[in-house]
């Protein structure tokens, strides 16, 4: 077992906060992972599971094992006449699956090409994007479970998928995803509802040019985090009562909104940060994209510390105009490689 020490992290987190890890090991099958898991516990050594790093916010020093998932490959399970199922490692990168499963002609993903990150880390957020979620497209995720000390496989319906959350986020302590299973179907059923997204791909609606839109789309608005680092999208859109939503448009009626079906009005935080001035500010090191103001781009080597000045500040002018508070969507984590509330 090749575990390191003093590791740096800032080539494995996209917001690239220098961050020193006292313990690390990658590791490349279930049998490895159990292994680094057992060394942790007998080293009395919490453990901290690193996918992408494009979801994360960490400190300076971490106390803990870092255990990097690059677990590979892709098989076909199963095939029916309208679907394919398919396992894939959690280190594969999203991205280049997504561009995949498009090549092999399986459809279902093509909205959510260039979401950065790994495969193992998309149903821990439900991550989604222009009208799809990829919890709509799983059919389990096998997991080792720290608490049983077994592998295990969690099927969808108990995986409590909804906007940008899972059973994952709930327990993020217990369960280590190692493979994702996908059942994708065979013949193109586009979505194209969500905004600009039907004019962009115009009359050639053929999943080849929908994830050819979309990847433009994001790349016009979204930075790449080699040139801005970042973590997506830095808060999560808020759900607000009708009450609230209806006391706001009497004042700003351009504010965009989408009822939700289970109640409460989703407002866009992208928005809410626009109009409090914030697109394209910084605060020192770091600032809102002034593409698009609901991604925090680190501007040059900022620190943790530095982060939550900004967001912190944005946090606040947002309240005081909107009287809505905004929720951070990326994970913190504490010296002792565990993760902490944003509120504390
Ligand atoms: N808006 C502004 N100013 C801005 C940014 C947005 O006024 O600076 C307005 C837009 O005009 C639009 C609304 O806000 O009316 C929504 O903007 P957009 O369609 O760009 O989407 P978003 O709500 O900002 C969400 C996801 C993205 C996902 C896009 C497309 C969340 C938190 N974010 O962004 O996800 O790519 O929709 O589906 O749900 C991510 O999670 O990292 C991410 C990028």
């Amino acid at each position: 077992m090749n575990i390191q020490n003093q590791i740096q992290l800032k080539p494995f987190n996209t917001l690239s906060l220098d961050v020193t890890a006292s313990h690390y090991i990658k590791v490349q099958s279930d049998e490895a992972l159990v292994e680094a898991l057992n060394y942790a516990k007998q080293h009395s050594l919490n453990v901290l599971i690193l996918s992408g790093g494009s979801n994360m916010l960490l400190p300076e020093h971490i106390h803990a094992l870092v255990i990097h998932m690059d677990i590979q490959g892709i098989e076909y399970l199963a095939e029916d006449e309208h679907s394919k199922t398919i396992r894939v490692g959690a280190g594969q990168i999203w991205h280049d699956f997504v561009l995949w499963t498009t090549s092999q002609y399986l459809y279902g993903l093509q909205n959510l090409a260039l979401i950065p990150g790994l495969v193992g880390a998309s149903p821990v957020q439900n991550i989604g994007a222009y009208g799809v979620e990829v919890g709509e497209f799983i059919e389990s995720v096998q997991v080792y479970d720290r608490q049983l000390e077994t592998f295990s496989t969690i099927f969808a319906k108990d995986c409590d998928f909804s906007y940008r959350h899972s059973i994952f986020k709930d327990d993020p302590n217990r369960f280590v995803i190692t493979h994702v299973i996908f059942k994708l179907l065979k013949h193109a059923d586009l979505m194209l509802n969500y905004g600009d997204l039907k004019q962009a791909v115009g009359d050639e609606q053929t999943a080849e040019n929908l994830q050819k839109q979309v990847i433009e789309i994001r790349q016009s608005k979204l930075p790449d985090p080699k040139e801005y680092p970042n973590v997506g999208s830095f808060f999560k859109n808020p759900i607000i009562t009708e009450q609230l939503y209806d006391h706001l448009a009497l004042t700003f009626s351009k504010l965009p909104h989408y009822p939700q079906a289970t109640g409460g009005v989703k407002i866009a935080a992208g928005w809410l940060i626009d109009q409090s001035g914030w697109k394209g500010k910084q605060l020192g090191m770091v600032g809102m994209f002034h593409k698009q103001a609901l991604v925090l781009v680190n501007y040059d080597k900022a620190t943790l510390a530095d982060v939550q000045a900004t967001y912190h500040a944005v946090q606040h002018d947002v309240y005081q105009k909107f009287n809505i508070l905004l929720e951070p969507e990326p994970v913190l984590f504490n010296e002792s490689g565990l993760i902490r509330s944003h509120l504390e």
